[in-house]
């Protein structure tokens, strides 16, 4: 539970700092630095880099080394990935060939003239590949490498060993998820060495087989110098266990299983590797077959000891080494063992007596397909699987589980081997696929554009080589996350072609950790002051020992035991949980309040509840600024002579008295902030910088109005009797012609209307006492007689009246006189009598039927 407050504690501190530094929040989900607390976690962060200065102060020490740092040079620590080629030779592109001096004059005669044209083709060989018949280099150790072929093998390449791959060997400095590309190049060397290693089912089924290739082997062996005149022929055959139910046990068939049959056995390693070619027909056709009793082989353990057995078997270490495989069966694997009482797994390891005969048959299991995988890998063994067509299926789906390996149909007798294992070898070094044994958290890619020239594309294979094509891979090397062990953090990688023993060694150094973190190194010191004596300083950061922990190891888990440090300890009272008021962290019982970016604010308190930058502000000044007051836990405390919310009043009232003494603000506002606040009458506002002014106020003007009218002029509510004298005495009005108000003296002007209409002036100042001007006469309106001015309207009125009718009268009866006269005028121009009017005509006819006899 302590443990578990430490840790929360702990944990929320780094958070809350982190937070704090962060700033803002989208910053921190950018940059992936900032929360890493160690050098070590940091610098496992891409692009991350590590401040180690001592006193940093709460900046993240983990930044992005591409943003501009306030970090001193010397105290970054951001290692970065290296590539050092150590061994760098050149490819052998023409090797040197061999000398073959074989004692064969057959075989001999017609391999040297294959040769010769080999090398006349490679102009520059027949100089370096001298004639020199110097001894192996290699492979001298087979115990059957008789006489005769021990002088043949020779090699005068310039350097004395063939480099097909380059470079040899790089140290690799790489830090975590930086994806490094390492350029390898490939090459077949001209007349490259081939072992191939014939292991035969010799079970009585294979007899014709056995025979056939006994007559082929010279064949094989010429076929195969025609490729490569460094050649050499193995052979190997194999039964099975001679335990029930593999073999019968019967005694007279453990002698003769079969008719002509020899005794049953595991395997047989009959001819190690061997120039003499010549040999091997006479050992294939001297090899006895024998008999079993269950249709699958012993293969397994013969392929095991073939390959395992390099010194018998005479693998040479430079060599493209095959193993053809024969058989007409299946096979025992891993687990078929028991059936014969056989239970101790296969070790991998060579059991062969001297006269090649496999010794621990029974007493081992068969291998498993992945011990023979493996072995294959180590020893860069290509298997070729030479199978009757009716196994074919199974022993191509094994070869897709054994590196390197293929598969081919055999005819029944065996007489297609030697095209079967020309095709198969020119399968395998017509391509080059490459492998690697990086594990776990080393993730390498193959890039390569082979040999069509265009953009590299992602594959470990390139096929169609011919010799002398020299094609290149990018290994993409990436190490994803760093191997919790620190002795994983330096690995050896190997790339290497399948099926050829030879590599290119990285010596990888994964960049996990500070050397600050170590004893004797810059940046580490134990019980350093700056961790408060209690803990180790390693990269800038204190290591507390227990039972200290903080920042500084200030805190101790004693402290806590003790209780005087509780839950409660980091906040103000039980209102809130949230501790040191949402603005610090609680450490070990006491609040670490956070930093700002400006080092003018600053929060403080027990519980961090005051701040010294969020005070009232005016004018953008906190406080009105730093003489007229400080903030103080978010109020202002203004300085002597400085009052106000913030700081911006003055205390005095000096500047609201008016300089002509008199009242605050002369009576008519407060004095607020050192400024006048004049007050507001019904009449009208005041005003001026001390309240003096009222231009709409009225002032004394009332109050003053009936002594002047009655002193003045003796009219107004006191000209009876003595009310004047009685109620005057305060003044008496000076009387002036013209009433001016002059601006400067600060003079009131007053302006009436009395009971006549009358209208008076004055004027009035109060400077000192009470002086009144008024005009000497009052300005009345002159009388006018009323009744005069209606009459003479009315009379008017009737006058316009008369004279509109006579005119109306005079123009009717001139136009009466113009109308007779114009009548008799015309009844004088009608001279016709009107009764009579010669054109007149009756508008009706009468007629007079003659034959009417009217009654
Ligand atoms: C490797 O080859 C280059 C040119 O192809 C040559 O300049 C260099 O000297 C060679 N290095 C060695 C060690 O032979
Ligand atoms: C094969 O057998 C023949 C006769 O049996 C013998 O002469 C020859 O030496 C044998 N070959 C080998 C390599 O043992
Ligand atoms: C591969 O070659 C190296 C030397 O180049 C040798 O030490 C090693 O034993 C060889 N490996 C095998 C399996 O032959
Ligand atoms: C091979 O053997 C099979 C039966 O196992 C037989 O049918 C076939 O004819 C044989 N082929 C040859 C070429 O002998
Ligand atoms: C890879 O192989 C080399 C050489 O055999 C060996 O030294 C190294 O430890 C291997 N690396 C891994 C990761 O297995
Ligand atoms: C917490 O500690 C204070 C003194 O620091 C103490 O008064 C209070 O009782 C403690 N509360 C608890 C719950 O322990
Ligand atoms: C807070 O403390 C007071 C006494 O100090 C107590 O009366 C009250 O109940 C407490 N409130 C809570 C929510 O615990
Ligand atoms: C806040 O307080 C710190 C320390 O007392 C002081 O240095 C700083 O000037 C203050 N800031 C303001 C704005 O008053
Ligand atoms: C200034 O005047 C205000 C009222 O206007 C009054 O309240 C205050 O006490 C006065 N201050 C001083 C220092 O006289
Ligand atoms: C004049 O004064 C007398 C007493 O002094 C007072 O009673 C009277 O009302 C006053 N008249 C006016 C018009 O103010």
């Amino acid at each position: 539970m302590l443990y578990l407050t430490i840790l929360l504690c702990v944990v929320s501190s780094l958070i809350n700092t982190n937070l704090v530094n962060g700033q803002l929040a989208g910053k921190l989900v950018q940059n992936p630095c900032v929360n890493k607390p160690t050098c070590h976690e940091c610098i496992q962060t891409q692009s991350c880099a590590w401040c180690m200065k001592p006193d940093y102060g709460d900046r993240p020490r983990c930044f992005q080394h591409t943003s501009p740092i306030t970090c001193p040079e010397e105290f970054v620590w951001n290692p970065d990935t290296s590539e050092h080629i150590l061994i760098n030779r050149n490819l052998t592109l023409a090797s040197g060939g061999e000398a073959w001096s074989g004692g064969q004059s057959i075989a001999g005669g017609s391999y040297e003239s294959s040769y010769r044209q080999q090398s006349s083709a490679s102009g520059s060989y027949a100089a370096s590949g001298g004639s020199s018949s110097s001894s192996s280099s290699y492979g001298g150790g087979s115990s059957s490498s008789s006489g005769s072929s021990s002088s043949s093998a020779g090699f005068a390449a310039a350097g004395g060993e063939i480099v097909q791959i380059k470079p040899q060997r790089v140290k690799l400095q790489l830090r975590i998820n930086q994806v490094h590309n390492l350029k390898v190049s490939y090459s077949q060397a001209q007349d490259y060495p081939v072992d191939l290693y014939y292991l035969m089912d010799l079970s009585k089924s294979m007899e014709d087989d056995k025979q056939k290739l006994s007559t082929l082997g010279n064949t094989l062996a010429e076929t195969m110098r025609a490729i490569t005149s460094n050649f050499r022929l193995g052979f190997g055959s194999f039964v099975d266990k001679v335990l029930m139910p593999y073999v019968s046990t019967i005694p007279k068939n453990l002698v003769e299983p079969c008719p002509k049959c020899d005794a049953p056995y595991g395997y047989r390693n009959i001819m190690g590797l061997s120039r003499d070619t010549y040999r091997f027909s006479s050992e294939v056709g001297n090899a006895t077959v024998s008999g079993n009793l269950d249709a699958p082989e012993g293969g397994f353990d013969a392929i095991m000891q073939a390959i395992a057995c390099r010194q018998q078997v005479g693998w040479r270490e430079q060599a493209r080494r095959l193993l053809v495989f024969s058989t007409d069966a299946g096979f025992h694997y891993a687990g078929d063992g028991k059936l014969g009482g056989v239970i101790a797994p296969n070790d991998g390891e060579c059991h062969l007596d001297p006269r090649g005969q496999y010794t621990h048959s029974t007493i081992q299991d068969y291998p498993s397909i992945s011990q023979i995988n493996q072995k294959v890998k180590q020893n860069a063994i290509n298997i070729i699987f030479a199978v009757t067509a009716n196994q074919h299926s199974v022993y191509k789906k094994l070869s897709g589980h054994i590196e390197g390996s293929s598969s081919a149909i055999l005819s029944n007798d065996s007489s297609n081997v030697v095209d079967l294992v020309r095709e198969e070898y020119g399968k395998i070094s017509s391509s080059v696929e490459m492998k690697d044994n990086a594990t776990g958290d080393v993730k390498i890619t193959y890039f390569s554009s082979c040999l069509n020239g265009g953009p590299e594309i992602k594959t470990s294979k390139c096929s169609g080589l011919k010799v002398g094509n020299m094609v290149s891979f990018t290994a993409q090397i990436q190490v994803l996350k760093c191997p919790p062990k620190r002795k994983d953090w330096n690995q050896v990688i190997q790339i290497y072609p399948v099926g050829i023993n030879e590599s290119m060694v990285i010596d990888l150094e994964m960049l996990c950790s500070c050397p600050c973190e170590y004893p004797g190194s810059k940046g580490y010191l134990q019980n350093s002051p700056r961790c408060s004596g209690y803990g180790t300083e390693m990269c800038g950061i204190c290591k507390c020992d227990e039972p200290h922990f903080g920042n500084t190891c200030e805190c101790s888990v004693s402290d806590m035991g003790s209780g005087a440090i509780n839950d409660s300890s980091c906040r103000a009272d039980n209102t809130t949980n949230v501790d040191c008021s949402g603005r610090g962290n609680c450490v070990c019982g006491a609040c670490d309040c956070f930093k700002r970016t400006n080092p003018e604010e600053q929060i403080s308190g027990k519980y961090c509840e005051c701040e010294n930058f969020s005070c009232e502000r005016n004018k953008n000044q906190l406080c009105s600024g730093a003489d007229h007051g400080t903030c103080e836990c978010g109020r202002c405390v203004c300085k002597p002579g400085w009052t106000g919310s913030s700081c911006d009043c003055q205390a005095s009232n000096d500047t609201c008295m008016p300089p002509t003494g008199g009242e605050l603000c002369s009576g008519h506002g407060t004095c607020e902030c050192g400024v006048c606040k004049c007050k507001s009458t019904d009449e009208g506002r005041y005003s001026g910088r001390y309240c003096e002014k009222c231009p709409t106020c009225s002032g004394r003007c009332h109050e003053l109005k009936d002594c002047v009218q009655c002193q003045m002029y003796y009219t107004g509510e006191l000209k009876n009797g003595d009310d004047c004298a009685k109620n005057c005495t305060t003044f008496t009005p000076v009387g002036v012609e013209v009433v001016k108000i002059d601006e400067t003296k600060d003079e009131q002007l007053c302006v009436f209307f009395d009971e006549d209409d009358c209208k008076f002036t004055f004027k009035y100042s109060e400077q000192g006492e009470l002086v009144v001007h008024a005009q000497e006469k009052k300005e009345c309106p002159p009388k006018v007689f009323m009744l005069g001015i209606i009459l003479g309207v009315i009379a008017a009125i009737v006058l316009v009246g008369l004279a509109i009718l006579l005119l109306w009268k005079l123009l009717t009866t001139i136009h009466d006189r113009r109308e007779f006269a114009r009548f008799e005028k015309e009844r004088m121009n009608a001279k016709w009598d009107t009764g009579e009017n010669p054109i007149y005509k009756q508008a009706t006819s009468t007629f007079k039927n003659p034959i009417y006899a009217g009654k």
